[in-house]
């Protein structure tokens, strides 16, 4: 079997839940300490292998081009006051990987958002990853979704255990018991049903490999929860007719940045593990919160 190499990276979104930081700004250009959370998750797909990089993107996306892109003036002028380390990180985002980039045009979904990699894809397997969900640096969680794709076949997805109350934020998947490889069987699938009609626990997580097959599935999907063309539908109808879809679950921490709490909780703890910040954020925080905090 042909061996993945390319990953759609949805990045259309509005990120309402984050105005005005998303007013002019695209929300995956907004800093997890000092990088842009598009740069993690780009970073995580090199790192299983996946070079080849499509972003669907919408209007007010330029600086992500940018972003991607060299800046030779800066470079010039880092290399003329002697910056080598500050050089290499102004680079690093242009040599991670090839980076491509489709506007959505109407913002008719992540299934619509997807469905327009088709011509890029081409007949090949390939990997869907939001921007939204941050996976540990280091985590096996893409790379055994991809082991799996290539040894099984059909559709895999990330999945995660939350609690009734969260369900309704998630695609929601009905699984049978794990198999010895650890991996779950999923029969259907339901985008955020309603806390007190989930068919089960398992959260679809923003991590996804999927076969060519799922290109015709989405085609024939109709709008969905929101008015819009779902993912989760389309995965739910392959399931539902025989194509196997997989479940693998993420053991390790995941990370949301589409809301203000939830991001700064992200921001908080990279920054307290990174080497060299992290000692003196922690004592910082600690006094903070022990000292200096408002209470009540
Ligand atoms: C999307 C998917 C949903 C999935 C979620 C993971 O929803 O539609 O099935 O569970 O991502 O983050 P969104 O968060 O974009 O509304």
């Amino acid at each position: 079997m042909q061996p993945l190499s390319k990953v759609v990276i949805p990045v259309a979104g509005h990120g309402t839940r984050l105005l005005p930081a998303t007013k002019a700004t695209p929300k995956e250009m907004l800093p997890v300490v000092d990088k842009p959370v598009l740069q993690y998750v780009v970073e995580e797909a090199t790192a299983a292998g996946l070079r080849d990089v499509l972003l669907i993107t919408g209007r007010n996306k330029r600086p992500i081009e940018d972003h991607f892109d060299r800046n030779t003036e800066l470079e010039q002028a880092l290399r003329h006051k002697g910056a080598p380390h500050r050089l290499a990180e102004l680079q690093r985002p242009e040599e991670l990987a090839t980076v491509h980039y489709l506007r959505q045009g109407a913002p008719q979904g992540l299934g619509h958002a997807v469905l327009r990699a088709e011509q890029h894809i081409g007949d090949e397997s390939f990997a869907v990853l939001l921007g939204d969900d941050l996976i540990d640096a280091g985590s096996p969680l893409l790379p055994e979704m991809i082991k799996v794709q290539q040894r099984h076949g059909g559709c895999v997805l990330a999945l995660m255990p939350v609690g009734p109350h969260e369900i309704s934020a998630y695609g929601c998947a009905v699984t049978r018991p794990a198999r010895t490889d650890g991996t779950f069987p999923i029969t259907d699938l339901v985008e955020k049903p309603r806390s007190d009609e989930a068919p089960g626990n398992y959260a679809v997580i923003g991590r996804y490999v999927l076969p060519p097959e799922v290109f015709p599935a989405l085609r024939a999907t109709p709008p969905g929860r929101g008015g819009e063309i779902q993912l989760t539908d389309a995965l739910a109808t392959l399931a539902r007719q025989g194509t196997p879809v997989h479940g693998v679950l993420h053991t390790g921490r995941r990370y949301d940045t589409g809301d203000p709490e939830n991001y700064l909780r992200t921001a908080i703890q990279f920054g307290c593990e990174r080497p060299d910040i992290g000692p003196t954020l922690r004592s910082w925080l600690d006094h903070y919160v022990r000292h200096e905090m408002p209470r009540g």
